[in-house]
C-alpha cells in the first residue's frame, strides 16, 4: 500500500483499452469521497491536485491523508500533481513522496516546453516518479488560468512524436477539442487527429477537460489511446449542488458532518459514472508493477 507511480498502470490501460479516471480533488472530504467510490469498484484512480490546490491543503498534509486513506481502504494511491508548470515546485513535491507529476509547459514555445519537460523528466526517472506532459493547449479555465479559445490549439501528431522522444516523457496530455471547465456547446473533438496520434505513439494519452464531455465520445477516445480521463468540474458542481439543496431544505442547519456527506455522497455518483465510462472496475492492482 502506500502512494504509487502511474507508469505501468497507464501502459497497462492503453494495452487493453480502458482508462484511468483522474478525478481533482481539494480536501479530506473529497479525497475520502472519490476513495470511497473507487474502493466500492475496485477502480484504480488518480487523485489530482492543482498548484492552488497545494495552498489550500499542504502537499505534507495532502500525502499525509493519502497514505492513511491507502491502508484504511487497502489500495495503493496515486496523488498526481496537476498542471504544475514550475521545475523546482515539482522537485520538492516529488522529494517530499508524490511519484506522478504532469508538468504543464503547454504555454511555451515547442523547443522551450521540451527543455523544461526535459529537466523534469529527468530528475523525476530518477525519482521513480511518472511524467506526463501536454502538447498543444487546451482552452478553458483551470485553476487560476483562462485561456480563450483564440489562443488555444490542437496537438500536432508529427510534432508529438518528436516531443515524446525528445522528452522521454511516461503520458501525453493532448489537445483534441476538448477545454477545460464548463462547455457552453457540444465539444467538437477531432477524432482523427487522435486516432493519427495514437498510431504514432504507444505511450498513454491523456484527455483534458473530461466534464461534459458526452459519454460516447469518452468511449471512442478510450478506443482511440486516452487511458487516463480528467474531471474536476463536474464533482465540484456535483458537491456543492448537494450543499445548497441541504441548505435550502434545512436553513438553520450548521453541522459539517451533515452537510459535507450530503456533497460527498453526489459527487461519488459522478465518480461512479466515470468510473463505468473509463472501464476501469475491477482492474486495482493491474499494473501496480511491472
Ligand atoms: P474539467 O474540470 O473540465 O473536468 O477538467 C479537469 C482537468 O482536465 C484537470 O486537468
Amino acid at each position: 500500500m502506500g502512494i504509487i507511480s502511474t507508469k505501468y498502470l497507464l501502459q497497462r490501460a492503453r494495452k487493453e483499452k480502458w482508462a484511468v479516471p483522474a478525478f481533482n480533488i481539494h480536501n479530506a472530504e473529497t479525497i475520502q469521497a472519490v476513495l470511497e467510490a473507487c474502493h466500492e469498484r475496485r477502480s484504480p484512480v488518480m487523485l489530482a491536485g492543482t498548484p492552488s490546490t497545494f495552498k489550500h491543503i499542504s502537499c505534507p498534509d495532502m500525502l499525509a491523508l493519502c497514505r492513511s486513506y491507502s491502508e484504511r481502504f487497502q489500495m495503493p494511491v496515486i496523488l498526481h500533481l496537476d498542471h504544475h508548470e514550475v521545475y523546482e515546485d515539482i522537485v520538492n513535491k516529488v522529494n517530499g513522496g508524490v511519484r506522478s507529476a504532469m508538468i504543464d509547459g503547454s504555454h511555451l514555445p515547442f523547443e522551450e516546453n521540451i527543455i523544461l519537460v526535459r529537466r523534469v523528466t529527468e530528475y523525476c526517472h530518477h525519482m521513480d516518479c511518472s511524467v506526463e506532459a501536454e502538447l498543444g493547449l487546451l482552452g478553458g479555465i483551470e485553476d487560476d488560468k483562462d485561456v480563450d479559445a483564440a489562443h488555444s490549439f490542437l496537438t500536432d501528431p508529427q510534432q508529438a512524436v518528436a516531443f515524446v522522444e525528445r522528452t522521454g516523457i511516461d503520458s501525453l496530455a493532448v489537445a483534441i477539442g476538448t477545454a477545460h471547465g464548463l462547455y457552453t456547446q457540444r465539444p467538437e473533438i477531432d477524432f482523427a487527429r487522435l486516432e493519427k496520434i495514437g498510431q504514432l505513439l504507444s505511450i498513454p494519452l491523456v484527455l483534458h477537460g473530461g466534464s461534459g464531455v458526452p459519454d460516447e465520445d469518452v468511449i471512442q477516445s478510450i478506443k482511440l489511446g486516452i487511458a487516463k480521463v480528467n474531471v474536476g468540474t463536474e464533482l465540484k458542481i456535483a458537491f456543492a449542488g448537494a450543499v445548497k439543496a441541504y441548505f435550502a431544505e434545512n436553513p438553520d442547519a450548521s453541522d459539517p458532518r451533515f452537510y459535507m456527506r450530503k456533497g460527498m455522497d453526489a459527487m461519488k455518483e459522478v465518480v461512479h459514472h466515470k468510473i463505468t465510462l473509463c472501464g476501469s472496475e475491477g482492474r486495482l492492482g493491474l499494473g501496480d508493477k511491472q
